[in-house]
């Protein structure tokens, strides 16, 4: 007989082990099938985590090699990379035990294989050494993650790597080719250009971060340049071809050539259903690799779930959260609202960062939305001053309400220090439909990063105290 469960989770990343947790402190016998030795999917082992962690190195060097500017005099900084890749394997290896110690706590059954749904929400775990064992759950959720895509002649191996690689290396190259300005492209290039790499960007379309708001993706070209990143768009990379002595000889464009130590690919990843089975269920695939599902992460099966990256939303850990929570509340019988993916919380990490919610200009006004627009520059800003941080902005976007006047916040787009932690006011604007007067009745610290958003906020009523 099969072990019969409320919850069974295929996949331990952040939508699968929030899932488990969830449900555990609901109440809730959960079960999670994980085929990696560790807990915590591509965020923990080989993602966010330990990516954030590499660009937190290159923030020590930067503040390193500006001492002398706040009156500390120090050598000039080195790097010993070595140290760097401890230190990040250190904080993995302390979050993923959390994971499976809180597991263990909440009494949640962690299998370790490979999980397959079959017809009645069985799913089969084979281990290993190819042993099997059977399980149900009155409710499945098909959480199995995505891996990096890749592109034709760039097979993995020697100076061929993405994510996944180069996160475990413990060298800085010295010339790095990124293909791909997205999000991973950019947070990989500003870590090694912080630390003193030659690092030149590749990207097929016209302009790199291709999703944001102009001013603010213009505020991350400058800054780029400043580390003497080379942007190169508009350029489709054709090939390679290995040096005897180690690198490679990246082709693109029109024939044009770049030679590097490595090549980071990191043009976007694909939803990971290869190993679900699925045989003799409703679940559907679609031709682009996604489990379809409805606004409530329902798939085609009764009683089985998928949320993250194996389904078409947007690839964000927190995210597969907030899926996670929908789903099991559906579980204990709630009535959830679905997840507003035009509004949920972005943050790229590089330096400077961006970090945003809601629409920005362009899109907005392509929605059909009549909208006025207030900017501020962090170079005003005191807190910014005391940081050395003056580079970025703040940006809101207000739809025009019917007296005329900015009404209801529809964005908030920031670049800059630490914008990643100051979205939270923005974020809570964008989704409580908090309209400008609302927001601006609200007191900041001072001096503090926030009073940015909050005389952006002031100014789209009108008045403010900084023109
Ligand atoms: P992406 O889809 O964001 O960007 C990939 C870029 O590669 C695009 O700009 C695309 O035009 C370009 N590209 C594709 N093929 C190319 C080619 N042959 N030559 C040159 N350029 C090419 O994908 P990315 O950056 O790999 O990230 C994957 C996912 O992970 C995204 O959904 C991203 O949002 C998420 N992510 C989010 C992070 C964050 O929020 N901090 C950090 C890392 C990833």
């Amino acid at each position: 007989m099969a072990e019969q469960f409320d919850l069974v989770v295929i996949g331990g990343g952040p939508g699968g082990y929030s899932a488990v947790l969830y449900a555990a402190s609901a109440g809730l016998k959960a079960a999670l099938v994980e085929k990696d030795a560790t807990l915590g999917g591509t965020c923990l082992n080989r993602g966010c985590i330990p990516a954030k962690a590499f660009l937190e190195t290159a923030a020590v060097y930067r503040h390193v090699d500006h001492a002398a500017d706040f009156g500390i005099e120090s050598s000039a900084p080195t790097v010993n990379f070595a140290v760097t890749q401890q230190r990040k394997q250190k904080i993995v290896a302390g979050l993923v035990g959390g994971i499976a110690g809180m597991c263990k706590n909440r009494n949640v059954e962690v299998f370790n294989g490979v999980g397959r749904l079959g017809p009645d929400r069985t799913v089969t775990v084979t281990s290993s050494d190819g042993s099997t064992t059977e399980i149900t759950g009155s409710t499945v959720i098909l959480a199995a993650g995505s891996v990096p895509r890749l592109i034709p002649n760039f097979e993995r191996g020697g100076p061929i790597m993405t994510s996944d690689e180069v996160l475990d290396i413990d060298f800085v190259p010295h010339r790095v080719a990124v293909i791909g300005g997205g999000a991973i492209g950019c947070e990989f290039a500003s870590t090694f250009a912080d630390l003193g790499s030659e690092v030149t960007i590749l990207e097929a379309l016209p302009k790199i971060l291709p999703g944001l708001d102009k001013d603010v993706a213009n505020v991350v070209v400058r800054s780029f340049k400043k580390k003497k990143i080379d942007i190169r768009t508009g350029v489709p990379v054709t090939g390679h071809r290995p040096r005897d002595k180690g690198g490679t000889v990246v082709t693109f464009g029109d024939n044009e050539e770049l030679k590097v130590d490595i090549v980071i690919v990191s043009v976007g990843r694909r939803p990971y259903a290869d190993e679900l089975g699925l045989e003799g269920t409703g679940v559907v695939v679609s031709p682009r690799g996604f489990v379809e599902v409805d606004e409530f992460c329902r798939t085609g099966e009764p009683g089985v779930y998928a949320i993250g990256d194996l389904i078409d939303t947007p690839q964000l850990a927190h995210v597969g959260y907030a899926e996670a929570i929908l789903v099991v509340k559906q579980a204990l019988g709630e009535s959830p609202m679905p997840v507003q993916y035009d509004r949920v919380p972005w943050a790229i990490y590089c330096h400077p960062e961006v970090a945003w919610a809601g629409p920005g200009e362009e899109e907005a006004k392509a929605a059909g939305h009549e909208v006025v627009v207030a900017k501020h520059p962090f170079r005003a800003n005191s807190r910014a001053q005391i940081l050395g941080e003056t580079d970025g902005l703040a940006k809101i976007i207000a739809e025009v309400g019917s007296d005329g006047r900015p009404g209801r916040i529809l964005g908030v787009h920031m670049v800059g220090p630490w914008v990643t932690e100051l979205l939270s006011g923005g974020y809570l604007a964008v989704n409580w439909e908090a309209t400008v007067d609302e927001v601006a009745e609200f007191i900041q610290p001072h001096p503090s990063l926030t009073e940015l958003f909050g005389e952006t906020v002031l100014t789209l009523t009108g008045r403010n105290f900084n023109g």
